[in-house]
């Protein structure tokens, strides 16, 4: 079960540090970081990590039979933290500046998080035990058939728009490291 929003707050909390970071290098430096400078770069690649380790750990978790490491509920507060500490480093990355696949991709992650919110929302609809089995009987039967109707539903949308966000993700980073990197 995915109880209280604890895993909100702390990211939002880490997003607040991050912005405070991101403000003294502006303040600092009297620019805008660029995407292709240390602190953009480092932030692009950090946040990507982080995004990575969102689309993977927690299916792996799901999925394996053998290794049962820590429980569901905390791998999915895990993956909901570094799903959007992630996105929002890319974001600061982005330099403000949307052209192209790179701001497509943006526009992926952007898509991807707002759908996040809307699983997250259902998910927590379906009551579970705290290794993320679901219990029965304890909602109306009709309600929560629906509730993993939608669920399904929701996943068949929310993993191909993952699946395009790091094909043209990867796509941005060869072809920005090729220019903008190792030409220079
Ligand atoms: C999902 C992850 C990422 C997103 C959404 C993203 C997005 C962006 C955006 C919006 C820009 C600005 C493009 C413009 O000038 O209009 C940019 C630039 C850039 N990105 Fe990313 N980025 C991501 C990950 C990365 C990573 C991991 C790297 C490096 C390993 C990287 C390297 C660069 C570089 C070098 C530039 C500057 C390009 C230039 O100056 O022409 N990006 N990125
Ligand atoms: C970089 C951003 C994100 C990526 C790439 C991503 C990717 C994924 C993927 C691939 C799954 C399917 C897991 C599986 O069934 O194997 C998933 C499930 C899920 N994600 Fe995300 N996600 C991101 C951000 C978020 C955010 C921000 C939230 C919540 C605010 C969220 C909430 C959920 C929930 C509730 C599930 C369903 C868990 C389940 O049915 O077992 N995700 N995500």
């Amino acid at each position: 079960m995915l109880r209280g929003n604890k895993e909100l707050w702390l990211a939002f909390l880490t997003m607040l540090l991050i912005t405070g970071m991101y403000g003294f290098v502006v303040v600092f430096t009297r620019q805008i970081p660029p995407a292709s400078d240390v602190f953009g770069h480092g932030m692009g690649i950090v946040g990507f990590v982080l995004m990575l380790m969102t689309e993977v750990l927690y299916s792996l978790r799901k999925r394996s039979r053998s290794v049962r490491w820590g429980r569901m509920s905390a791998w999915l507060q895990f993956h909901i933290f570094t799903g959007l500490v992630g996105p929002y480093m890319v974001l600061l990355h982005s330099s403000w500046k949307f052209h192209g696949l790179a701001g497509a991709t943006t526009l992926l992650t952007v898509i991807i998080v707002v759908s996040g919110f809307i699983g997250r929302y259902i998910f927590t609809r379906i009551p579970r035990t705290m290794d993320g089995l679901e219990i029965e009987g304890t909602l109306s039967q009709e309600a929560l058939k629906q509730a993993r109707r939608l669920l399904a539903l929701w996943h068949t949308i929310h993993i191909p728009i993952g699946m395009a966000l790091f094909v043209s993700a990867f796509v941005h980073i060869g072809a920005a490291l090729y220019y903008a990197t190792f030409l220079k």
